[in-house]
């Protein structure tokens, strides 16, 4: 079996990771992938951006591909999903109507207000003035989230009037991500958790429970990144809560964008948040979040290529986890989420026995450089989740890196 996977960071070195220990024994193509992911057997590159949906779509004609898995949103949005399925190939990844889930703040609140999806109460707003007015009346703490793709930095969280107001002025006046609009929101509190579920029309089954570290330093501090640590599973998250999640918002979600004619295959990711009234729906993604994925697909015990292969064809799935707990540590470049140096020597990769999965690494002379923000997730595993963050910390030590930076705390809220 022939199979494309589209990414080219850890996420989808995890995918590829678990799809390669299928006892099917695919072959993966991997669009663009890194040459870190070239240590799994039967694996080849293929030059194509992610966004290149034309691209791969004749690369997956032309080579006889059976299924195509999709990581990065950004092919989503330009609709890598309608361009396959249009063309009669099978794809795990949604169209880029049921993504605006995730593409769209607004279609996201309006789509949870009308079928009761429990979220955070909010208004969308596109002027300056009559937000300004909404936020003299409301105050703070108040939530302001850009409408659209802001690379993680649209969301300002904003405990005073001030702040709340400098954030306004940014994105509706100063236009900082592009003319656009305003969602604000009433702020919620309490611990959040990373939901996945394998969803294909109103199937919808989940694969586990994660808990990401957005800030970029210890003690949650710094500005927002895409993600700096996982864990897996989330002990302070019990399960009848996760269960009741999947009931009232992961399975009334997919049954309302099947409604709305806009029906989802792929995974839907639900940032929830446990709140004194039960989970409710901070945002939702169209696609495995990073660096989540790394450690749900250690834990999962099941075949993820039958599983994917079940509910395009809309059979059960069966899912089953490893008795282990998993923790992933990102090394990322000094001054990420903002700019940093590339091609920073990366030494004793080959000496740690974790699972390494390499998120923006290439391989010059015999020699590993750094090739992006985030560029390494070492993976810890063990019986308890403190054993497991002790081994993923032992790695991050054998690596010699210098000039990339990690989180001290990963996994601070369970241990
Ligand atoms: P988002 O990009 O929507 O996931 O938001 C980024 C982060 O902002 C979340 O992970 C939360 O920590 C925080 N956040 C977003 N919305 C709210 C809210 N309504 N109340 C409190 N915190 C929020
Ligand atoms: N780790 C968060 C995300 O993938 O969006």
């Amino acid at each position: 079996m022939k199979i494309m996977i589209v990414g080219r960071g850890g996420r989808e070195h995890a995918i590829a990771w678990k799809l390669a220990q299928s006892p099917i024994q695919p072959q993966l193509f991997l669009a663009p992938g890194n040459d870190g992911m070239l240590n799994l057997p039967n694996t080849v590159r293929v030059p194509l951006e992610e966004t290149d949906t034309q691209g791969l779509l004749d690369f997956a004609r032309s080579n006889g591909i059976d299924l195509t898995v999709v990581g990065p949103e950004a092919a989503l949005m330009v609709g890598i999903a309608n361009a396959f399925q249009e063309a009669g190939l099978a794809i795990f990844a949604p169209t880029k109507e049921a993504a605006l889930i995730e593409g769209s703040k607004q279609f996201a609140k309006e789509l949870m207000d009308q079928y009761d999806i429990p979220t955070a109460k909010f208004r969308t707003f596109e002027e300056y003035e009559p937000t300004k007015a909404y936020l003299d009346e409301i105050g703070a703490p108040i939530v302001v989230k850009y409408d659209g793709l802001a690379a993680g930095k649209g969301v300002v969280v904003a405990m005073t009037h001030e702040e709340a107001d400098n954030a306004l002025r940014d994105m509706l006046l100063d236009n900082r991500f592009g003319q656009g609009k305003v969602v604000m929101e009433e702020f919620l509190q309490g611990p959040e958790f990373s939901l996945f579920a394998m969803v294909n029309g109103e199937q919808v089954v989940p694969i586990g429970v994660a808990q990401d570290h957005k800030r970029a330093h210890d003690g949650d501090q710094g500005p927002n990144t895409g993600g700096m640590g996982a864990y897996t599973p989330v002990p302070f998250i019990p399960q009848e809560q996760v269960d009741w999640a999947v009931e009232h918002i992961m399975k009334p979600t997919a049954k309302a964008l099947a409604q709305e004619g806009r029906p989802f295959c792929g995974i839907l990711y639900g940032g929830l948040m446990l709140t004194a009234d039960g989970p409710k729906v901070i945002e939702f993604n169209a696609r495995f979040g990073d660096p989540e994925t790394e450690v749900v697909l250690a834990r999962l015990k099941s075949d993820l290529l039958q599983m994917i292969l079940d509910i395009l064809d809309h059979k059960p799935v069966t899912v089953q986890y490893n008795d282990q707990a998993y923790l992933g540590v990102v090394m990322a470049a000094n001054g990420y989420p903002g700019s940093y140096p590339k091609n920073l020597p990366l030494g004793n990769l080959d000496a740690i026995s974790n699972l390494l999965l390499h998120m923006g690494t290439k391989r010059d002379n015999g020699q590993w450089l750094s090739n992006g923000g985030r560029v390494l997730c070492v993976i810890g595993q063990g019986g308890t989740l403190a054993e497991a963050q002790r081994d993923a910390y032992n790695g991050v030590a054998r690596i010699s890196a210098e000039g990339l930076f990690f989180r001290k705390d990963i996994g601070w809220q369970a241990i």
